[in-house]
């Protein structure tokens, strides 16, 4: 096992009606000028704005509210919420919604102290030494946000997404009611399971070596996703599904599962290349470019895709053959992505096959721009990154 700092503050409440607290817990924390951050009308419709404004105003708090983030949220209108943070002297930020109104929110909550451009964190040219405090109220499982460090931003000029890690944007409370998740498409539940699955098998196949306590985390996380993700599919309303997917899309990103490895996050940076380009789902991303991957790069531990089989999936371990075990396994994740409506190729994903050079823009962009390789369990350079592209 490697050695590792497990630091995940985020205070979490949990179950129906959770998101009345969020006055009272604003308070205890310091806030008095709130801005309400949220996306492109769900919460609107919901009734979820109006009640989290109620509890704001009942506890004595001054709420301002920014919506229109969209999906693979974008730089602009981060830029809007820092100028409207500054103007306000606001001294809170409440993410209301799903990953990207929480990633947006904390971008902003980095960029009001900074007197640079907020940009800079994002490209590596500058470290914060300062945020606003950010809490969130999730109304989608997936992206993790509600308990992570990190915030992905897409810039607009040169359609670049790019993720940021910091401790100081980790939110100081999450308020969870598995509740709100009842109104999201089949779609979008289903993008959220896959980008949960993919948090814990980005770190479980990664070097590290034996990490009994932290796979086996993992494993019953993967098993438990793996059973109640179709279920939330077809019963929107299942509250028992969608609990356990609410909680481990937290468990899946707050490191958990990662403990003592070094974590690969290949397939990630392959799809936020698509995200900035085509502006898909990241779920949808993920699920096009893993079965790519996980064939590419396998060979470099094959009895750890075979354990992935036997522990996760329940396929009998050849222990002659473990490729066939490992190859059965990759077979099956990807069948369990299509059966909830998941493209597994990028043709699936696009809509159409996508043309040589843009398969080659994709590649330089994730090499950003000849500077890095990515990934753990095999490095993957120029070559090899536009062969799994291809
Ligand atoms: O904008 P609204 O109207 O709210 O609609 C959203 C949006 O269209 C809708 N939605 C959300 N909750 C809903 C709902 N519709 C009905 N009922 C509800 N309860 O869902 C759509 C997608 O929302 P979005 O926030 O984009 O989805 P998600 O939570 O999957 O977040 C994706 C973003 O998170 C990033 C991704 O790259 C992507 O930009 N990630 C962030 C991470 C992090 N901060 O730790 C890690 C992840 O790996 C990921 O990269
Ligand atoms: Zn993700």
């Amino acid at each position: 096992m490697n050695s590792f700092t497990f630091y995940s503050p985020t205070k979490v409440i949990f179950g129906r009606e959770a998101e009345k607290q969020a006055g009272e817990e604003i308070r205890s924390w310091g806030g008095s000028r709130v801005l309400v951050h949220f996306g492109g009308g769900s919460v609107r419709r919901s009734g979820l704005l109006d009640r989290v404004t109620a509890s704001l105003e009942a506890a004595g708090l001054t709420c301002f509210l920014l919506g229109g983030v969209v999906p693979n949220p974008h730089l602009s209108l981060a830029r809007e919420g820092i100028e409207l943070c500054r103007r306000e002297k606001i001294d809170f930020l409440l993410a209301v919604g799903g990953g990207s109104a929480i990633d947006s929110a904390k971008c902003i909550a980095l960029g009001v102290p900074y007197e640079g451009d907020v940009w800079d964190f994002y490209v590596r040219k500058a470290e914060p030494t300062a945020a606003l405090p950010v809490a969130a109220i999730p109304t989608l499982a997936a992206a993790g946000s509600e308990t992570s460090s990190s915030s992905v931003i897409t810039k607009e000029e040169g359609a670049l997404k790019r993720g940021f890690n910091h401790a100081l944007i980790r939110p100081r409370f999450t308020l969870m009611n598995p509740e709100l998740l009842y109104t999201l498409p089949a779609y979008q539940t289903a993008c959220g399971v896959t980008d949960i699955m993919m948090h814990t098998l980005e770190r479980y196949f990664s070097p590290g070596g034996e990490n009994e306590m932290t796979d086996r985390i993992a494993e019953a996380l993967l098993r438990t996703v793996i059973q109640y993700g179709p279920v939330c599919v077809k019963e929107p309303e299942n509250y028992q599904a969608r609990s356990e997917i609410m909680w481990a899309g937290s468990l899946s990103h707050n490191h958990l599962t990662g403990l003592g490895r070094d974590g690969d996050w290949a397939a990630h940076q392959l799809e936020h290349e698509l995200g900035g380009m085509y502006d898909v789902a990241h779920g949808a991303g993920l699920a096009a470019v893993w079965p790519a991957w996980a064939r590419y790069v396998c060979r470099q531990d094959l009895l750890r895709f075979a354990r992935f089989g036997a522990n996760v999936w329940g396929i009998p371990l050849n222990y002659e053959h473990p490729e066939e075990t490992a190859s059965a396994a990759i077979a099956r994740t990807e069948r369990f992505f299509a059966s909830i409506g998941m493209p597994v190729t990028l043709t699936g994903l696009l809509g159409r096959t996508p043309e040589e050079k843009e398969l080659r823009e994709l590649t330089v962009k994730c090499t950003f721009f000849g500077t890095r390789k990515i990934g753990g369990l095999m490095k993957l350079g120029e070559q090899e990154i536009f062969e799994i592209y291809q």
